[in-house]
């Protein structure tokens, strides 16, 4: 930023300014201009180029409202569905000053333990029963916590059969946690209970949401002629520190704003493009609640034994209303589970394995599928275009891992399109002219019974308030609602947030506590719809393969097949239901 720059900068700034507007001026009059001169010029340029390149950026507005509310006011009906929302999400915050505590008064992992229930011998297990396991929290001094908030990940697992299920956590705020979880193999199974965060570094993390929506900024590139800036942009700007260029997208509201380059106008932006990360976002105190291994993902240990023994259902449990005057007391129903590394999703749709390319190309006869958002998306666009050989990529000449891509298989009739959502879009350099928000994509597809749709919009939206996400995702209910009106029988996909291997540095941009309440919003946004959901979070959390922003191979197998099982369901199943 100018701002950045020190007094001889400027002073030195004006002066190549002052040559280069000379030289443009002189231009037009200099009819022999020879090649050198034009490579010196570019060098001026590019001086100049980086001399505005964002190194410090300002500081920022710490205002809780700034942010949220910079754009189009929601109507009442928006607000009280946003109201909702964020209180479905309200998590509990420690109850305990000053904040951050001691470490030592902070929930230790190594010092907390779980037990199975009933804690007494003999109790048997069968397929059909839910298992509950109680947490107790303790801190680095091994005294019991007594307020909740931890942010606690549970498994059940076997690995020998592939098998595994997410567990239902329970915070009774008290220091004690519920993880529950349906016995749905037989065999001997594994409990896995692991701390995320401590409730006293989710508290740091949501004042960062709430405060630092910079922590991640951005840049443009303007140009015109032989004159170029970059400007730092975000979805919000300090109004009062230099004048914005305002791109807040005419037809959905969202907003997006530029500082004004000196001497461009606005409408010479050239690209768009993640500008960097902040740092020293918090204090040597507040670090050390965020350590690797320590209190970021780490197990729980068990009091008593770590696994059960699951037998056959028993007889009574076959004919499933029998039992139905015994009160069960939570019955978690998880969308789906492994068993033999194959995901077995519960309830709808009946899995489908699409183990080769012949049958993918079978099921995609005919089809467009169209694919937006993240790079997590984009990584079933790779897969689908590497795994299948009678895709071929077109070649548009776009930026690597950026889009937009399109692979063909003209012999089956096959389109299939992938394009990145808008701002805040952290990718590289995305070109203006390519910058667009998924509403406005759907709001110009056809649709039709031989459409696809599929969906991935989360990774970016970790630095910012809840209500920005929620403002984004209702533009994009109401383009599908219009979608869905016009073509009923559009099938569209949309691929929730999955877990990622999180550090110090990671955890303060992309934790997992950011990815699982967008994921809450995301899944009561889509609700009622006719609209399908893959749970990436559910598929990542129950496999035995470490948590990655791109999951590995196996993983994306499997969603890959929970699309295609979308698309072509097993028709003799389907009659059946
Ligand atoms: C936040 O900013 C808005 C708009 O600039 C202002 O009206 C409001 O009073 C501020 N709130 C706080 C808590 O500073
Ligand atoms: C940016 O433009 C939008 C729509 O034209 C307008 O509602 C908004 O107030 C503008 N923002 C600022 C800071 O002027
Ligand atoms: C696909 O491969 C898996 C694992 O190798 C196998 O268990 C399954 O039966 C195969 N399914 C089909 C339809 O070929």
């Amino acid at each position: 930023m100018c701002r950045s720059l020190s007094k001889y900068g400027i002073f030195f700034l004006f002066l190549a300014l002052t040559g280069l507007i000379f030289l443009l001026r002189n231009i037009h009059t200099l009819e022999s201009l020879n090649c050198r001169t034009v490579s010196t010029l570019y060098k001026l340029q590019s001086r100049i180029h980086s001399a505005f390149t964002p190194e410090r950026t300002p500081p920022f507005y710490h205002n809780h409202t700034f942010c949220g509310h910079l754009g189009q006011k929601p109507s009442p009906e928006d607000e009280l569905e946003e109201r909702y929302l964020l209180d479905s999400i309200a998590w509990p915050e420690p109850l305990t000053r000053p904040m951050p505590p001691p470490l030592r008064q902070t929930s230790d992992p190594v010092h907390s333990l779980f037990a199975i229930l009933p804690t007494k011998e003999g109790r048997e297990w069968h397929v059909g029963d839910q298992l509950e396991v109680l947490v107790q929290m303790h801190d680095f001094q091994g005294r019991p916590k007594r307020y909740g908030g931890d942010f606690l990940l549970a498994r059940l697992h076997s690995p020998e059969l592939g098998a595994g299920v997410a567990g239902d956590v329970l915070d009774h705020r008290n220091g004690f946690y519920s993880a529950v979880f349906p016995l749905l193999w037989m065999g001997s199974a594994l409990i896995e209970i692991t701390l995320v965060h401590s409730s006293e570094a989710v508290a740091v993390l949501r004042r960062l949401r709430e405060e630092r929506p910079d922590r991640v900024f951005f840049k443009s590139l303007f140009r015109s002629g032989f004159l170029s800036e970059t400007t730092l942009c975000n979805m919000c700007l300090p109004p009062d520190e230099q004048p914005l260029c305002n791109y807040t997208d005419p037809h959905t509201g969202e907003p997006w704003y530029c500082y004004k380059p000196k001497m461009l106008s606005c409408d010479t932006r050239i690209n768009h493009a993640k500008g960097g990360y902040q740092k020293h976002l918090i204090t040597n105190k507040e670090a050390l609640l965020f350590q690797s291994g320590v209190n970021i993902k780490a197990h729980i240990h068990a009091s008593g034994p770590d696994r059960i023994n699951v037998l056959p259902p028993k007889k009574d449990q076959l004919g499933m209303e029998s039992s139905s005057t015994k009160p069960e007391p939570i019955k978690v129903t998880p969308s789906g589970y492994y068993y033999g590394g194959s995901w077995r999703p519960l309830g709808g749709v009946t899995m489908r394995q699409f183990n080769d390319s012949s049958a993918i190309t079978q099921c995609l006869r005919g089809k467009v599928i169209n694919m937006y958002g993240d790079s997590t998306v984009r990584q079933w666009f790779e897969y689908l275009n590497a795994f299948v050989p009678e895709l071929k990529e077109f070649n548009l000449h776009s930026p690597k891992n950026v889009g937009p891509f399109m692979a063909v298989d003209s012999t089956h009739n096959i389109l299939l399109k992938y394009r990145c959502h808008g701002p805040p879009i952290r990718f590289s350099t995305v070109t203006s002219n390519e910058l667009h928000y998924i509403s406005n994509e759907l709001d110009g597809l056809p649709g039709g019974p031989d459409t696809v749709v599929v969906l991935s919009i989360w990774a970016h939206f970790s630095t910012f308030p809840v209500e920005i996400y929620i403002r984004r995702l209702r533009h994009i209910r109401r383009a599908l609602v219009r979608l869905l009106d016009r073509a009923p029988g559009t099938l569209v996909v949309i691929r929730s947030a999955n877990l990622q291997a999180i550090d110090q540095e990671v955890s303060l941009y992309n934790s997992d506590w950011f990815s699982l309440q967008l994921n809450s919003v995301l899944r009561a946004m889509f609700k009622g719809l006719d609209i399908l959901l893959v749970d990436a979070w559910q598929m990542s959390l129950a496999h035995h393969l470490p948590h990655a922003l791109h999951p590995p191979p196996a993983i994306v197998k499997n969603m890959i097949d929970m699309l295609l099982s979308f698309v072509c369901p097993d028709k003799k199943k389907h009659q059946q239901n």
